[in-house]
């Protein structure tokens, strides 16, 4: 099963709670991208809004912090409601293992992610702490950017570096029918999209297509 993921920055803010409301009977998760100015050049929204929407959907909030010092903020984001956290490497450097016991010792899912020029053998050491890889197919920062191919092949070598069989492979950027195709014939179990999903016309079928 391919866990679809939809990204809420494709979403109209002025109006998120309805936004929400049209992926909720589909899809499991809800991508929630944090963005600081800093690890990205981009501010996008943080613990209040996850805190406020927290009140209105029981999805599963994947909160995918490109933040730095992420270490700082992980108890608020949990306080705020979040079920898995995902932090950058290149913002946590040796600090990677204590953020994910950190993350795990509230109960929660902890993942790791890493930007295009990230190899996936440096989080080697790493991957079977995580519940979830999450390797990125755009410079983060931004929705609607194109999906950069040859991070793709990251996927199959986080698979053969993991021994864990439930490790959870997210890809996030770019991602439409034909890329999260190829994705998930490389070993991707979930897909996150926010322009294909949003951006489309008929929700549910665009959300049916990446399940297929
Ligand atoms: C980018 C974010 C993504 C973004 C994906 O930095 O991490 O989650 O919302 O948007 P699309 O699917 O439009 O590329
Ligand atoms: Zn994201």
């Amino acid at each position: 099963m391919t866990i679809i993921s939809p990204s809420i920055l494709s979403a109209d803010f002025s109006d998120l709670k309805t936004d929400i409301k049209k992926v909720e009977p589909f899809v499991p998760w809800l991508h929630i991208d944090v963005m600081d100015g800093h690890f990205v050049p981009n501010i996008s929204i943080g613990i209040p809004v996850i805190k406020s929407i927290r009140k209105i959907t029981n999805l599963f909030f994947d909160t995918h912090l490109m933040i730095e010092n992420p270490q700082k903020y992980i108890d608020s984001f949990i306080d705020a409601g979040a079920d898995l956290i995902t932090f950058h490497y290149e913002a946590a450097g040796d600090n990677t293992p204590k953020i994910i016991e950190q993350i795990k010792r509230r109960g929660k899912k902890a993942g790791l992610s890493i930007k295009p020029n990230t190899q996936a053998e440096e989080i080697e050491n790493y991957i079977n702490l995580c519940d979830l890889i999450l390797i990125m197919t755009v410079e983060p920062g931004f929705g609607g950017q194109k999906f950069m191919e040859d991070c793709a092949d990251k996927i199959s070598k986080i698979k053969k570096l993991s021994d864990k069989k439930d490790l959870i492979i997210q890809v996030d950027g770019g991602i439409n029918d034909i890329t999260g195709k190829l994705c998930k014939n490389l070993g991707a179990n979930s897909l996150v999209a926010g322009n294909y999903i949003y951006k489309s016309e008929n929700i549910q079928q665009a959300i049916e297509t990446l399940k297929k």
